[in-house]
């Protein structure tokens, strides 16, 4: 079991035109990332991320919930957003057999199907409740804050409808609400209302609690190996115990980022997975790496690197002519497997025809680790920055430490860019207008700053 980190395509030599990242920048990083690092292992007590993998204790409460729950419901409904779903979708695409929620259930081996509701489209949560059997659903409300405007949208309208279906009575029985364990609006309901709830360790943030009961609960629901996840990420959170850059590889990936950004304008960072199943999780690094990274520092002046979703081979018909001949801002990672299912020989049929008969008797998992090759070899070759990432196969060890590795490195990025990677008062502003306008107590000065703001000129609006 084991997770390969290749960057030569990051490094001067490597890239012609006198592109990459040159032996000196590299060790001149080196104090940068010591610091980097202690800052960020001094702070085990409130980074709770850091130690999610091996307090086994927390993983008792979503066990002993999936335990009750074995049988008795064949549909999960995930009702959050943002920290709060996108770790279980990439979870349920990552290791739930392709197209989980359409297999039957003896193919789901009894384990229900999962269904997230992570936004306020009314058309999607409309189709999803008229599909669902809500006597055999059960309903995971996930918020850490316990309050987010778009979830507690969501848990009013499917609280009700389960409601309606089931009695007030059975519908408490449908809901568990995973949540900060001493505040928030769920919190409350919970205490009065008697809900099973599963607590996020309060020193756990959202885009930091895949391996919380946020990510543990509903992939133990699914029959996910949540040990084996979690031994992958106690495995890479050992190894970034180094504070030397060739012995961590999540502080080289965030090095080399930083590094990429802020010394050669490579200032998009694309993640491009070469592998259907973790197409989720390029999703759920896109909001780890912005909304993390993406600050006003103290001294008014802004940074943040702008992560890019891409999956191969898909995207070499889309974003790699981009990558390759568009603006020299980029640096890609690619995700490579090793091992892969489904190898069946391409057959050798057309064997006369050109453009076939080359394909016969090579595989489709040849084709793939090939195409990625010879993409990162021609981005090399164009002077485009780019590294990889290798997994031996894709299973819950393997994600555990891809999950670990990207949450450690944009902890350690944080500190290099000298902001804090773990608030976002960004979003602030448009929370507190969306609430003025829905006239929520509390906001009369957001509505002030709203109603001054320019109404639509009609020189430019059409
Ligand atoms: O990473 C974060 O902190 C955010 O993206 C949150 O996950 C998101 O806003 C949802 O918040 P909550 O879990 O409190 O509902």
């Amino acid at each position: 079991m084991s997770l390969s980190f290749d960057f030569t395509n990051m490094m001067a030599g490597a890239l012609p035109r006198g592109a990459g990242i040159t032996e000196a920048q590299w060790q001149e990083a080196a104090p940068a990332f010591a610091r980097a690092h202690a800052a960020v292992h001094a702070r085990v007590h409130d980074l709770g991320f850091l130690t999610l993998a091996t307090n086994t204790a927390l993983l008792e409460p979503s066990l002993a919930v999936a335990a009750r729950a074995r049988g008795r419901f064949d549909e999960v409904l995930l009702l959050g957003i943002g920290g709060s779903s996108l770790g279980p979708i990439a979870l349920r695409t990552a290791l739930c057999p392709l197209r989980w929620n359409e297999l039957t259930t003896e193919q789901r081996g009894g384990h229900p199907r999962l269904h997230v509701l992570d936004n306020v489209d009314p058309a999607t949560i409309a189709t999803t409740l008229a599909r669902l059997e809500l006597a055999r659903t059960l309903v995971l409300v996930v918020s850490k804050s316990g309050g987010t405007v778009e979830t507690m949208a969501q848990y009013l309208i499917v609280r009700e409808a389960l409601a309606t279906a089931l009695g007030e009575d059975t519908a408490r029985a449908h809901l568990v609400f995973i949540t900060d364990p001493e505040v928030g609006a769920l919190r409350t309901i919970a205490r009065a209302e008697g809900i099973t709830t599963v607590d996020i360790p309060a020193n756990v943030g959202g885009r930091f609690s895949v391996l919380s009961p946020v990510g543990i609960l509903p992939a133990a629901l699914l029959g996910i190996d949540v040990q084996a996840l979690l031994a992958g990420a106690a495995h890479v959170t050992v190894e970034s115990q180094h504070a030397a850059l060739a012995a961590n590889r999540a502080g080289a990936f965030a090095v080399l980022q930083w590094l990429a950004d802020t010394r050669h304008g490579r200032r998009v960072h694309v993640l491009m997975p070469y592998a259907d199943p973790l197409r989720d999780l390029a999703f759920w690094f896109v909001q780890l790496w912005a909304e993390s990274l993406g600050k006003t520092k103290a001294d008014g002046t802004s940074v943040g690197p702008t992560p890019l979703p891409a999956l191969g081979a898909t995207d070499q018909h889309a974003q790699v002519q981009l990558f390759m001949e568009g603006p020299r801002d980029k640096s890609v990672t690619f995700i490579g497997v090793k091992g892969r299912q489904g190898q069946g020989p391409i057959p050798a049929r057309h064997a006369d025809v050109a453009e076939l008969g080359y394909l016969g008797g090579h595989t489709l998992g040849e084709l793939i680790d090939i195409e990625q090759r010879a993409t990162a070899g021609a981005l090399a070759a164009r002077g485009q920055f780019n590294a990889t990432l290798t997994v031996d196969t894709i299973d819950a060890w393997h994600l555990g430490a891809l999950l670990q590795t990207f949450m450690l490195a944009t902890a350690y990025a944080g500190e290099l860019y000298g902001i804090n990677a773990f608030d976002q008062p960004g979003v602030e502003l448009g929370k507190q207008f969306a609430y003025a306008m829905l006239g929520r107590t509390g906001s009369e000065a957001a509505r002030a700053e709203w109603d001054a703001l320019p109404q639509p000129d009609p020189r430019w609006a059409m």
